[in-house]
Parts: C-alpha cells; sequence; structure tokens
C-alpha cells in the first residue's frame, strides 16, 4: 500500500481554503493508502510565539481534522512534536541542503520580509518539513499550490541524501489538486484565502454558521460587466465563486459557468453547496469537543504508531551519514 504523509500547523482558526485546497484530499487518500497525517506543532514556532495559542490550537486542529473525516481506523493522526525523530532527522537534513536552496524558498521571503528579528526556525523550517515526509517513506504528499517549492526541496535534499550516503530515502511525489486548489479571497480574490490574513469578510471559516457563510458569499466581489464566463486572470472574483461551485459539486468551472446568467443566482447556489459542504463538520465538532479524553487518547495512539516507523526511518539514516548506533536505554 502506498504510505501518505501531509501536514498542517495549528496555526488558528482553518478556512474552507485548507478543506478544498488539501483537507478533503486527506480525507479520500485514507482509503487505499497507508495514512500518516500530522499536526505540525514545530511549525507554529517560526514567528511571535504565545505558549497559551500554541497549546489551544494544537488541540484546535486535530479536533478539526477529526471533524472533517479523519478517522483513526482508517489513518494515524499524531502531532509533530510528540515524535521525537522529526527534531532529530531535521539535523542531518540541515546538514544537506544548502543555504542557497533555503534563500530561494518564496515562502521565507514572503514571510521573512518586513521582520526585524526573522528566527532561524524560519529559515531552516523547509528541512523540518522535509524530514517530516521522509521519517515516513511517504510517496505522496497531498498538499496546496503553495507547497510546490517544498516539496521539490525536499525530493532534492532526499535524492542527494541517497546518492552521498546510499539509499535511505523515498522520493516522494507532491499529490496537488486540481480544482479547489486555489481557494482565492472573497474581497480580493487575486491573493489567496488565507487563515493568517486578516479579512474577516473575504475568509470563510472552516467552523462558520450557514448565516456566516451566505453572508459572505453574497457580499464577495465580483465585477460589472454581467458576463458568465470562467477567466481567472480577467474575471478573478467570479472565476472563484465559479472554481467553489465545481469542487463542492465535483464538476469543471465550465460546467458550472454554463448552467447560469446571473451572478446572483450563482451566489446563492455557491453559498447553499458551502453550507451543505461545512454542516457536518461543525456537528462533528461539536460532538467531539464534548470528548476530548477520546480525542487525546486517539493522538496517544497516533504518536506510538508513528513512532515505530519514523524511529526506524531515522535509525537508517544516522547509520548511513555514519553515527555510531545508539547504546540500548538503560
Ligand atoms: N509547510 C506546510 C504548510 O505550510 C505544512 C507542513 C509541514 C507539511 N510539514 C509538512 C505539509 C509535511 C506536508 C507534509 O502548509
Amino acid at each position: 500500500m502506498h504510505r501518505v504523509l501531509s501536514g498542517i500547523a495549528p496555526s488558528g482558526n482553518f478556512t474552507l481554503g485548507n478543506f478544498l485546497g488539501a483537507l478533503r484530499h486527506w480525507v479520500s487518500f485514507q482509503d487505499g493508502h497507508d495514512a500518516f497525517y500530522c499536526v505540525v506543532d514545530l511549525h507554529a514556532l517560526t514567528s511571535d510565539i504565545d505558549p497559551a495559542a500554541v497549546r489551544a490550537n494544537t488541540l484546535d486542529a486535530a479536533l478539526n481534522l477529526l471533524a472533517i473525516g479523519l478517522d483513526p481506523e482508517r489513518c494515524t493522526l499524531f502531532v509533530q512534536s510528540h515524535v521525537p525523530e522529526h527534531t532529530r532527522l531535521t539535523w542531518l537534513l540541515e546538514c544537506t541542503a544548502t543555504m542557497g536552496e533555503l534563500r530561494r524558498m518564496t515562502q521565507f521571503k514572503d514571510k521573512g520580509q518586513g521582520q526585524e528579528a526573522v528566527r532561524v526556525g524560519l529559515f531552516t523550517y523547509p528541512c523540518l518539513m522535509a524530514a517530516d515526509i521522509l521519517l515516513y517513506d511517504a510517496s505522496a504528499v497531498p498538499v496546496g499550490d503553495d507547497q510546490r517549492q517544498h516539496l521539490e526541496l525536499t525530493r532534492e535534499v532526499a535524492v542527494r541524501f541517497n546518492n552521498r550516503y546510499g539509499e535511505t530515502f523515498t522520493v516522494p511525489e507532491a499529490a496537488i489538486a486540481g480544482t479547489g486548489a486555489r481557494v482565492m479571497d472573497l474581497q480580493h480574490p487575486e491573493r489567496k484565502m488565507s487563515k493568517s490574513v486578516d479579512s474577516p469578510l473575504g475568509t470563510i471559516g472552516l467552523l462558520d454558521s450557514d448565516e456566516e457563510i451566505t453572508r459572505k458569499v453574497r457580499k464577495a466581489v465580483t465585477d460589472t460587466d454581467g458576463e458568465m464566463r470562467y477567466d481567472r486572470a480577467a474575471k478573478p472574483g467570479l472565476a472563484n465563486l465559479l472554481d467553489l461551485l465545481a469542487a463542492a459539486t465535483d464538476r469543471s468551472p465550465n460546467e458550472v459557468a454554463a448552467g447560469y446568467e446571473r451572478y446572483g443566482d450563482l451566489k446563492n447556489d455557491v453559498a447553499a453547496a458551502l453550507c451543505d459542504l461545512l454542516r457536518p463538520v461543525r456537528e462533528r465538532r461539536a460532538r467531539l469537543e464534548s470528548d476530548l479524553p477520546y480525542v487525546h487518547a486517539v493522538l496517544s495512539r497516533g504518536a506510538a504508531q508513528a513512532h515505530e516507523v519514523a524511529s526506524a526511518t531515522y535509525a537508517r539514516a544516522a547509520d548511513a551519514i555514519g553515527l555510531l548506533p545508539a547504546p540500548p536505554a538503560t
């Protein structure tokens, strides 16, 4: 069975963009794959840290992942920092990747820009992400479109390590979603819908009520020529709405466009489809909140399962690079 691994940072409220861009594919990869999913809490430490928020957001992320339909009987769900091999392998990969490679990462350039004191961890973040992936011999990594470059770096580092020290890592492929991979902000359709950007009307939260969803879709920015056609460059607002309905109903955006004449009618159907999509998530989430011991038990079992795989890979990598085997624990 093919192994898949993916991770999401616990940086607060998940959005519809996270869901359509990556998370719903996590759910479908549970069938027919050996799936590992990880709340990457260490990745949340690369900018200003509020310890209480890190703690709360990590649990919140786990709740959301179970609420969208991850099933601990069919996948391994765990918290990154619970498996110490992630940081241990990161060091070996930091000694494999180069400054030049990391400097080219657009996410680093974007996030580091304008910051006075950029943390080393923000710079080396892609090595930690590569460790997340390589520890599990993942052959596919379902991620949003914005993670392409990090995936490419992971592949390069894996190949280099294998060439220098002997076959150690599986070289992974990205599994980027088609329609819905890039959900744009409803108010600023030229930029990605993001939980880290302050755009309350432009962002649909994973847990938004039907009323909130409907209000935001109704207010979504379109254009004034009134022509119903899918054109991302010329008509980004409308294209985003068509993409959303296409993703929610498994059709192509052109197909969706053919069914409408008026923006208002399209918006009504987008709102209804999104409400139907997110309602069950909200309901599952409410049930999980009333059973936190269950959630902690899932994470604890997940950590044990993940550790079993990760420790074997780490031992292989450490041996390949010339570290003496650790003496048995006393
Ligand atoms: N960097 C990813 C993001 O910002 C999150 C991530 C961390 C990840 N480790 C990963 C994704 C491993 C896939 C696999 O979305």
